[in-house]
């Protein structure tokens, strides 16, 4: 088979085999790719696996008819490719090695004594041989997917030679979908190398390449961003398609009934591919390329032993030892008597960047009863939650929460009636516009501090930093400042318009003076001019997300019915909250409260 004018196919196909690598299913075959390239001098890429010495020799001698090659390139050493370096070497002795110092170790690991009368051209990183027209350059690429892995580049005919690089399980005369098979190829075999895929993704960014001619699979001539791109994506670990796996064990039916009835929930949710692997009876290799191809997965194991069952365990150490990350991840659990499966599956993922447990997790004790059944369908919503917000028919149109998702600063304004100092803590600051510099502060008219800044027309803006303690929302924004010296006890510094700078715990300083009041009804909004402005340190700016994550304590609601606040916590006891009400902590009203859940 040609591949270009000058670059001949002489690879096998590999019908036989069981279990690829020992431990792949390859249901239609493997292909052990080599080439020849002609020029002045011939040089052949690679050989083939062990089965194929003769086979792979006789197309290579019907490619050279009657000429001599001169240079075989070594890429990589894993046996499927290097196992006839020997015999090649014999019917073609005066023939050079061209391989870096790491393979010609291998090569002597492999072939001992055998291999010391090689003639050996050692190259490095970057280097290139000519053929004539042809110039190779060799750009290594470590633990893609041994260390010695190195990819060749034929500057004549643009073609990458990429080694196990965009390879795919199934023989070359198969026809069949690339990507499902080169999916599952790459997370099984090189999965856990991300980051060395991604480096050598940049080197070959550089490179004008029209062709590309793997170890495995076919020879890819046309499209070539798209298995670039899922290169990408599968390197950088992130999520190729919409959709949910769910990957159960059961012994006697219970955790499957389950996943059924999860299933079953996230079909009438609309969610957009389910995909389910029983893992007592599934290809684990297919289940992993899956978990890898989707943004969630759903683990639904039992106790066993004091442990999970064997095929969960074995199926989340394959996940985890290939560096599984960046997904969203739930876990139902059954337990007769002292269910563990859900804790010993959460700390299986310990080392596991980025994952996102749902809140809702299912606990049966051997059968599932009604509150499981709610448990599964608060767990399919919660995992369609985006899918139903982006249909146009399922979508809650109006829900205020999504004005939450702004991302807001804390900040504490500061200002000063005459008599005392005075602080409110507010997120509505924005610079509005840069020249002249010109900072939005909108102010609940009920704060004493709006009335303060309408008559003194000044006022400081403190930038909250992520330091600040839960004390300093409690002593600002919970109280009022015209009964109270909120600085009290305060070591002040203050600004050149004598406002108060806080001490401690922000970032930055603005002084603003007011330029124009907008009068938004229940708030005003005091347009400003920038008077002064000081960093105070590099700490980060305290946001709203921040807060409410890491700052504000848990609100003590268990045992409790009603609502609480979502701001300070505030929790009001009844059954219903009415409409005007308004925490009389921090004075937000009744939107900012939501129901207790027990
Ligand atoms: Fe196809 Fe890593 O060998």
């Amino acid at each position: 088979m040609n591949i270009t004018k000058d670059i001949k196919y002489i690879g096998v196909n590999d019908k036989t085999i069981d279990l690829f690598e020992g431990q792949y299913i390859v249901p239609n075959g493997m292909s052990y790719n080599s080439y020849v390239i002609f020029d002045d001098k011939i040089a052949v890429m690679d050989t083939v696996d062990a089965n194929f010495t003769h086979e792979w020799l006789d197309n290579l001698s019907d490619a050279l008819e009657s000429r001599q090659p001169d240079y075989l390139v070594v890429q990589h050493m894993e046996p499927d490719h290097s196992a006839n370096i020997l015999n090649f070497m014999k019917a073609y002795p005066n023939c050079c090695i061209v391989a870096n110092t790491k393979t010609f170790a291998m090569i002597e690991n492999f072939f001992g004594d055998a291999a010391s009368s090689f003639e050996k051209i050692i190259i490095g990183d970057g280097d290139t041989l000519s053929l004539g027209k042809h110039e190779l350059t060799f750009v290594f690429a470590p633990m893609v997917h041994w260390p010695e892995v190195m990819v060749t580049y034929d500057s004549f005919d643009k073609v990458l030679f990429s080694a196990d690089g965009f390879g795919k399980f199934g023989a070359i005369d198969v026809d069949e979908e690339w990507d499902d098979e080169a999916r599952r190829y790459y997370i099984g075999i090189v999965g856990k190398y991300g980051q060395q895929v991604q480096s050598l993704l940049k080197k070959a960014s550089t490179l004008d390449i029209e062709i590309i001619c793997p170890l495995h699979g076919p020879v890819l001539k046309e499209n070539l961003s798209h298995y670039i791109n899922l290169y990408n994506i599968w390197s950088s670990y992130t999520v190729e398609s919409e959709g949910i796996v769910v990957a159960y064990t059961s012994v006697y039916g219970n955790t499957k009934k389950a996943v059924i009835r999860l299933c079953d929930f996230l079909k009438a949710k609309g969610c957009p591919e389910i995909k389910i692997y029983d893992l007592a009876r599934s290809d684990i290799s297919a289940a992993v390329a899956d978990a890898f191809r989707y943004g969630k997965l759903v683990l639904a194991t039992t106790t066993y032993n004091a442990d999970i069952f064997p095929f969960m365990k074995q199926f989340i150490d394959h996940l985890t030892e290939r560096n599984f990350q960046n997904r969203t991840v739930g876990l139902i659990e059954n337990g007769s008597w002292s269910p563990l499966a859900a804790k010993i599956m959460k700390e299986k993922f310990s080392t596991s960047k980025n994952i996102t447990w749902l809140n809702t997790s299912v606990k049966i004790k051997s059968a599932v009863n009604r509150e499981n059944e709610e448990q599964l369908e608060e767990m399919a919503s919660e995992l369609c939650k985006d899918y139903i917000a982006l249909s146009n028919d399922s979508a809650n149109k109006n829900d205020p929460s999504a004005l939450f998702k702004i991302g807001y600063g804390l900040y504490l304004v500061t200002s000063n009636d005459g008599k005392k100092d005075n602080g409110l803590i507010v997120n509505t600051v924005t610079q509005v516009t840069d020249t002249p510099n010109r900072v939005a502060v909108t102010i609940n008219k009920a704060n004493y501090s709006h009335h303060v800044i309408k008559q003194t027309g000044v006022m400081n803006i403190n930038c909250l930093s992520v330091e600040a303690p839960f004390r300093v929302f409690e002593t600002f924004g919970f109280q009022s400042g015209r009964n109270i010296n909120k600085f009290e006890g305060y070591n002040v510094v203050r600004a050149d318009n004598g406002l108060v700078i806080l001490p401690k715990y922000i970032n930055a300083m603005i002084s603003l003076k007011v330029e124009q009041y907008v009068d938004l009804g229940t708030h005003g909004m005091f347009i400003c001019s920038v008077t002064e402005s000081r960093v105070i340190s590099d700490k980060e700016t305290m946001t709203y997300t921040y807060y409410q994550s890491n700052v504000k304590p848990k609100p003590q609601t268990e045992g409790k019915k009603g609502f609480v606040c979502k701001i300070c916590g505030y929790i009001y006891e009844g059954d219903e909250l009415p409409e005007d009400f308004i925490c009389p902590l921090c004075k937000h009203g009744a939107a900012d409260f939501e129901p207790i859940n027990n």
